[in-house]
């Protein structure tokens, strides 16, 4: 007797609800849904701020020459497809190890680490690891954050505790606020940091916090998870990992999600890395099997062209010379589209001492729907503005726009 015969003899079987039909309809992902109405609207003039991408002077996100010369080697050089393995590129991220922590790290043999796909990727596992280890750690997140942070890390069933970081009203890092919201946390807590070039406000702690950070973490033994995604687009490579450093190198335990897909402009090659340090090499060990098994059953292997891109550019000192020139040069640009914002009106002055891609505008949903509907101006829902899509042609009609709808004494 054949399949089908048995199903037409069980009618009762087509009366059960369908698989999905217990499924919500979901909204989509705020930030992304903005790139879908960018691309639909057809007047000339539109100026895109929404997701964190860079663009240079006339509004390009070209790649990188470093990548593509990168890419040529890749493809006149590479001689085989063959797997990996779940942490990826060995090279790759023994190059990444030495970027976040330094050459010098004196917790080198503390620290394990595995390729991802993405920050995104690094952030995912990070949570698991967090999850399998069932100490039952809360994970305390400055608010606002990242929008997809929440969602992210805490699909895995992680539970969160808020505390208020930044104030869009005065436009200032609450510390104090930080200090005793992680006063209050249990040791073995995690503290989500973002390690420079806060998204969504700029905001960034200045050294004496990140000392006083680090002080607090290591008295009360708590674990920073620090989010590591725009290294080199503050103010350089190595002082935008000076704070992270010292919270890493406090604490006895703590997790670094690293991304390369904004400072090699390698977005959706989806390049990443997640670091632990652990409280000593054994333990590391055992950390670096159980990554790789989590690894294995969530994307089993991570995609290899972005890696390989970053180890060739980085392994040709011609190349990795070229990539330092051309990451100072995003720098650059970010920093002097701030300023040019911030002397535009005495309101916006904030934004030139913040930091990256992205900061807030105080304005509501209204006026971010009506910088849209009236000026073809695309902003998140909550005032976040990518400062690095700004192009030279648009930064004053933006600025413009903006200064016209700022609450009076904003
Ligand atoms: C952003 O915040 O715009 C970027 O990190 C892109 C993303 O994945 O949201």
């Amino acid at each position: 007797m054949t399949d089908s015969l048995i199903l037409a003899d069980r009618p009762d079987l087509f009366e059960r609800p369908g698989l999905f039909e217990r499924l919500d309809a979901q909204p989509a992902d705020s930030l992304l849904a903005i790139i879908a109405m960018v691309d639909a609207d057809p007047r000339p003039e539109k100026i895109d701020l929404g997701v964190g991408v860079y663009k240079d002077a006339v509004g390009n996100t070209p790649i990188l020459r470093c990548v593509k010369a990168a890419e040529r080697i890749l493809l006149d050089t590479q001689r085989t497809k063959a797997y990996l393995g779940s942490d990826g590129d060995i090279r790759f991220t023994a190059l990444m190890k030495e970027m976040v922590f330094g050459a010098d790290s004196a917790d080198g043999d503390r620290i394990t680490g595995l390729q991802t796909p993405g920050g995104c990727g690094a952030l995912r596992l990070g949570a698991e690891l967090i999850k399998a280890a069932g100490s039952g750690a809360r994970i305390f997140v400055g608010q606002p954050t990242w929008p997809n942070h929440v969602p992210l890390i805490g699909s895995v069933g992680l539970p969160f505790v808020d505390y208020l970081y930044y104030d869009t009203q005065s436009q200032k890092i609450c510390f104090d606020n930080m200090v005793d919201a992680l006063e209050e946390a249990r040791a073995g807590d995690i503290v989500l940091v973002h390690g420079c070039c806060h998204n969504p406000t700029g905001a960034d702690l200045d050294l004496d916090q990140w000392r006083a950070l680090a002080d607090l973490v290591a008295r009360r033994g708590l674990v920073p998870f620090v989010d590591l995604a725009y290294q080199g687009l503050g103010h350089g490579l190595e002082a935008d990992v000076r704070g992270a450093r010292l919270l890493v190198e406090a604490a006895d335990q703590a997790l670094v999600a690293h991304s390369n897909d904004k400072n090699f402009g390698l977005y959706r090659e989806r390049t990443g890395s997640l670091f632990v340090k652990a409280s000593n090499p054994d333990m590391a060990e055992v950390v670096a099997g159980n990554l790789k098994v989590m690894a294995r059953t969530i994307w089993s292997m991570p995609p290899d062209h972005g890696a390989a891109i970053v180890r060739i550019v980085l392994d040709t000192p011609d190349l990795a010379a070229d990539w330092n020139a051309e990451l100072k040069e995003m720098c650059a640009r970010i920093r002097s589209l701030r300023s040019r914002l911030a002397a535009s009106d005495p309101r916006l002055a904030y934004i030139e001492r913040q930091n990256g891609m992205f900061s807030i505008l105080p304005l509501g949903p209204q006026a971010v729907a009506d910088l849209r509907d009236n000026e073809a101006i695309y902003i998140a829902g909550s005032g976040r503005f990518n400062v690095a899509g700004l192009s030279d042609a648009n930064v004053d009609r933006f600025a413009a726009a903006v200064i016209a709808r700022l609450p009076a004494d904003g």
